[in-house]
């Protein structure tokens, strides 16, 4: 699969998929959407895949937004396309039985912050800015903010974000929960490796599992929540990954676990 706007390269277990239009701060276009929406489906579908790390080219931005030059003129139409597109592509990320990295390595604003919020695990290089600056445009979030970032951040901080349309470091996306880590800009892809290898040498059904559980949770009362991780724990025990899992630990050895 060959692809104009987006990079992507497999390394074993790991997926990275880099938003390539540097000259514009890798503004999300339609173009960059269905592209991302292929790779994502591939990556979901690649044998012997485990994480998925997603990142911006250049030093400057992860991702700076939609594309304001495409979007400017645009009808509710086309508009309702591009939403509609963005949030096929953030759901994805969401919803693969893959673990997810945002790698924020400059500006992530608009939908790019949309899209990090989309992801499972944020690190950030110590120059990321995040925010949702579309009312400053006349707009509103398109690609899930309303929703996300109030789940994120809760729902104050995620007004100022999202009613204001300020900027933000990486040192208050931290505060806030929304970032994991913060390194500095130079290891800040690497960090990412390591944690995606790492989660890749981990029981694959669990993460798997684990992510789901995360996610869904979420969004449904506490008490069923509570019920379906005890009734996903016990299903758990059905295969052989525990097994491996616990015998290796008491043979001191590493596990060898099945993707
Ligand atoms: N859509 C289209 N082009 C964009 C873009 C976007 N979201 N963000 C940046 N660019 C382009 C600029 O137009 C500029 O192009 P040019 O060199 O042809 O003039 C280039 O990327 C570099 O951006 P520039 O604004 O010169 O860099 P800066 O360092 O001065 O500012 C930002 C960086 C991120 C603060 C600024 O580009 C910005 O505010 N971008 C828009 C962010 C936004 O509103 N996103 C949400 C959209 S819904």
């Amino acid at each position: 699969m060959s692809f104009k706007t987006i990079i992507v390269e497999h390394d074993g277990p790991v997926t990275t998929i880099t938003v390539n239009r540097p000259d514009v701060l890798n503004a999300l276009n339609l173009d960059v959407l269905k592209e991302m929406k292929d790779a994502v489906w591939a990556t979901w579908t690649r044998e012997g895949c485990m994480a998925l790390i997603l990142t911006g080219a250049g030093n400057k931005a992860f991702v700076a937004g939609a594309d304001i030059a495409q979007m400017q003129g645009k009808g509710p139409a086309w508009a309702a396309q591009f939403a509609e597109l963005g949030h096929c592509v953030c759901g994805m990320l969401e919803k693969m039985p893959r673990v997810v990295i945002a790698a924020v390595n400059g500006f992530a604003l608009g939908g790019g912050t949309e899209l990090s919020l989309a992801c499972d695990i944020i690190l950030a290089g110590n120059r990321a800015v995040f925010g949702q600056p579309e009312v400053k445009l006349g707009i509103i979030p398109g690609f899930g903010g309303t929703a996300r970032l109030p789940r994120a951040i809760g729902r104050s901080a995620a007004m100022e974000w999202i009613l204001a349309g300020n900027t933000w470091k990486a040192e208050d996306a931290l505060r806030l929960g929304l970032v994991a880590r913060v390194c500095e800009p130079d290891a800040l892809m690497d960090e990412a490796v390591k944690l995606a290898r790492t989660i890749a040498s981990r029981g694959p059904k669990a993460v798997q599992a684990a992510k789901r559980l995360v996610h869904d949770g979420l969004s449904i009362p506490l008490d069923a929540a509570l019920r379906t991780e005890a009734s996903v724990f016990a299903n758990l025990f059905d295969s052989d990954e525990p097994r491996e899992g616990m015998k290796a630990f008491l043979e001191k050895r590493k596990p060898e676990f099945k993707i």
